[in-house]
């Protein structure tokens, strides 16, 4: 197998690390990472914090290729892959301070989605951070006609799929204790959403 490689991930990495900077802090030990894709943003972000533990995750089909990019970096503060998969998995669990996630609410069922939110609010201890990578609707409205084709062609990958309402994900983590602290624009109509679990 040749190792995996997105070209969003080159693309994004320095404007994500740029967000991430704003957030955390040397009181963060462990960082979760909800579907690593790749690996790529595991090996790129972690460099840049070498206080923290970087925990990498995906389901068990994307392990090998987040090994061989785990490999390659050797970096010591990141951990082999966890299976963790919303709807089918128990939340990791570790004690962390900060779960990251990119590209992967509009790749998750809606279920999945309300799935996660739930563990979230189940799992996380007060103060910690959730950090969620990726393009959202505002008002039920594309902010892009480029996010509005890429919706078109999530749904014929696979149906479930799509780009989530803001104000859904936001009420979701309300309902769970989870606060938006920062909606952060982001280029190619991205956003970050910054939570703190209350
Ligand atoms: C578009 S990829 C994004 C990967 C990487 N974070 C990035 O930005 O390049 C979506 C990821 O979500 C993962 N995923 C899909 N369904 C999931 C679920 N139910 N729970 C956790 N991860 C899931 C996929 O395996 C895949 O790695």
């Amino acid at each position: 197998m040749t190792k995996p490689f997105a070209p969003s991930c080159e693309r994004n990495q320095a404007v994500i690390l740029d967000a991430l900077q704003s957030i955390i802090t040397v009181d963060d030990k462990h960082l979760l990472e909800i579907g690593s894709g790749t690996g790529q943003h595991a090996v790129f972000m972690a460099a840049h914090f070498p206080h923290l533990n970087w925990h990498t995750s995906d389901l068990k089909e994307n392990h090998v290729g987040i090994k061989m990019w785990l490999d390659e970096a050797k970096l010591e503060n990141i951990s082999e892959p966890i299976v963790y998969e919303s709807g089918k998995s128990d939340f990791p669990d570790i004690d962390v301070d900060i779960v990251f996630t990119t590209n992967t609410i509009h790749i998750m069922s809606w279920q999945n989605v309300k799935n996660l939110m739930k563990q979230l609010g189940e799992n996380l201890k007060t103060g910690a951070k959730i950090i969620i990578y990726g393009p959202f609707n505002y008002k039920g409205q594309f902010t892009s006609e480029s996010n509005a084709q890429f919706d078109v062609w999530l749904k014929q990958q696979e149906p479930h799929r799509g780009i989530r309402n803001f104000e859904e994900i936001v009420q979701l983590m309300a309902d769970v204790g989870i606060d938006l602290k920062q909606d952060i624009e982001m280029p190619a109509n991205n956003r970050i959403l910054y939570f703190v679990k209350e």
